[in-house]
């Protein structure tokens, strides 16, 4: 991209998207794992620009406090009752330094697809043809809707008409207004404070800045793009689908181009912040969400989600559900394991079956191989973990943590009650129910020595068919255990 930055960009997001029929204002919806707005702001961004306002009104509170997030040095510009892109775009010039020179881009908060080289590209073009309005244009056969772009008889744009405005003939222009422009400061400040809400909708036209750019002597161009979904905005919860499914197959070309194998790009959702490495293979029905980041020669999926976490190369998992995690370089996850929040698997290491993890670090090569809860613990390398092991970290007060030393075994079935410490190269028994820290070396048997009853069967159970077969199998050992038999 070059490096001509514009002096600033605005970002209109003021409008109702009463048609998203949601509590939840339009530009905080999202897609591929950041909102309209948000994506609105990197495309911004990507231009380098000196300053950069966003223009609120509907659910002001909401859209202020989610963009002071994503971007503290985004300024914000409230609209006042006066409506129209025309008045929220000099709302947008007023927080900005008095005077300010240069271009001024003008784009839609409800736009995500947009990227910042098409930005850049719209500077570039600006600045070298020495306009003073530069209008990004589409083409299509369904125009109803937008702004019409009118040239005149050599080609030059003269005017944008609204489509509640056009007449019969202009309604049949398919080169289309996208709201997204390139300004010069001065000009666009002086039209603005010419333009009137004469028009049908009573509303301040930014459109109406070309017609008296033009008046003024100044050159107005257009940049023609191809790709249609760049300039789409998202109008109702149709198009956020739509336009959240197109990025998504952006972004997974983007990874099969870097070397990433994605069996099914159609079932595979990948947000626009997670990375991943060469020669990782994605199997169907994966998401990877958040600021989720995948090694090289990873193997993920089927059916996994994984958010905000780390998984190192090599590493193998699926049927899984992991969120704030990291996963060690070739280390085994799943089927069916639910990481949870600060779990740390170390290199080589493996969470199994049914496993549910939180808050627990699990040493290099150490196992957790079934249906068990590890909770709030530390597992030394190579320990193991047997099935159905519970780590019991809450006693419905206090949560405690539980540690394995290096090289122990958790017998099958046992409860740890923590908090406990089992040392390094120990035993517990299976199906213990563990209280005590266990020492090196040892092993910890907590559990009712086996007693058998005698006879018990015959005298409870009598007439039944256990009864009949305990009796069948007593009759047998007696026959073998005759003597000469
Ligand atoms: C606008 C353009 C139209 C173009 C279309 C492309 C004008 C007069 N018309 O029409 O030529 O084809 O976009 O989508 O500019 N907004 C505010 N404050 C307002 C009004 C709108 O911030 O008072 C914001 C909205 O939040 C939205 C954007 O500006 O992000 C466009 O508003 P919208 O009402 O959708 O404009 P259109 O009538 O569709
Ligand atoms: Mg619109």
């Amino acid at each position: 991209m070059s490096d001509r930055h514009p002096a600033a960009v605005i970002i209109l997001a003021a409008g109702e998207g009463t048609r998203m029929k949601s509590a939840t204002p339009k530009v905080l919806h999202a897609i591929c794992g950041r909102t309209l707005v948000g994506h609105a702001i990197a495309a911004a961004r990507a231009t380098r620009p000196e300053h950069l306002s966003v223009v609120v009104r509907h659910q002001r509170d909401l859209v202020a406090a989610h963009i002071a997030q994503v971007d503290p040095d985004a300024l914000i510009a409230d609209q006042d009752e006066i409506k129209g892109t025309g008045r929220a775009t000099e709302c947008g010039l007023d927080v900005l330094p008095e005077g300010l020179t240069g271009t001024v881009l003008v784009t839609y908060g409800d736009v995500p697809l947009l990227t910042g080289e098409t930005l850049q590209e719209l500077v570039d073009r600006h600045t070298d043809s020495g306009s003073v309005v530069t209008v990004l244009t589409g083409v299509t056969d369904k125009p109803a809707g937008y702004g019409r772009i009118v040239r005149d008889a050599d080609g030059a744009v003269a005017a944008i008409v609204e489509h509640k405005d056009a007449t019969a003939e202009q309604l049949l222009i398919q080169e289309i207004n996208s709201g997204i422009y390139a300004f010069d400061a001065e000009v666009l400040r002086s039209a603005l404070a010419r333009v009137t809400t004469e028009n049908a909708q009573q509303e301040k036209y930014l459109t109406d800045v070309l017609e008296i750019a033009r008046r003024d002597g100044g050159t107005v161009s257009a940049y023609r793009i191809d790709d249609w979904w760049q300039t789409e905005g998202v109008n109702d919860k149709v198009q956020l689908a739509d336009l959240g499914r197109e990025l998504n197959a952006r972004v997974t070309e983007k990874w099969m181009r870097a070397g990433v194998t994605i069996v099914d790009p159609n079932s595979t959702w990948i947000d626009v912040e997670v990375t991943i490495g060469a020669d990782t293979t994605i199997r169907p029905g994966s998401q990877l969400l958040g600021a989720t980041t995948i090694g090289t020669g990873a193997i993920i999926g089927p059916e996994v989600t994984i958010s905000d976490s780390e998984i190192g190369d090599g590493a193998h998992v699926r049927r899984a559900e992991v969120e704030l995690a990291v996963v060690g370089a070739g280390a085994v996850v799943g089927p069916y394991s639910y990481l949870r929040a600060g779990t740390e698997l170390g290199p080589k290491g493996k969470i199994g079956g049914f496993v549910e993890t939180k808050n627990a670090t699990i040493g290099a090569g150490a196992k957790v191989p079934h249906l068990t809860y590890c909770g709030d613990a530390t597992i030394g390398e190579g320990a193991n973990i047997g099935a159905g092991t519970i780590f019991a970290n809450y006693d419905g007060v206090t949560k405690s943590h539980t540690r394995i030393g290096k090289q122990s075994f958790v017998g099958s079935s046992s409860v740890i009650v923590a908090p406990v410490t089992v040392a390094d190269g120990a035993y517990v028994a299976a199906g213990s129910a563990l209280v005590n820290d266990v020492g090196p070396g040892e092993i910890a048997v907590a559990r009712g020595r086996q007693r058998n009853i005698a006879g018990w069967v015959a005298r409870a159970r009598a007439g039944t068919k256990t009864a009949a077969a305990a009796a069948a199998a007593l009759e047998e050992q007696i026959i073998e255990t005759e003597p000469g038999s």
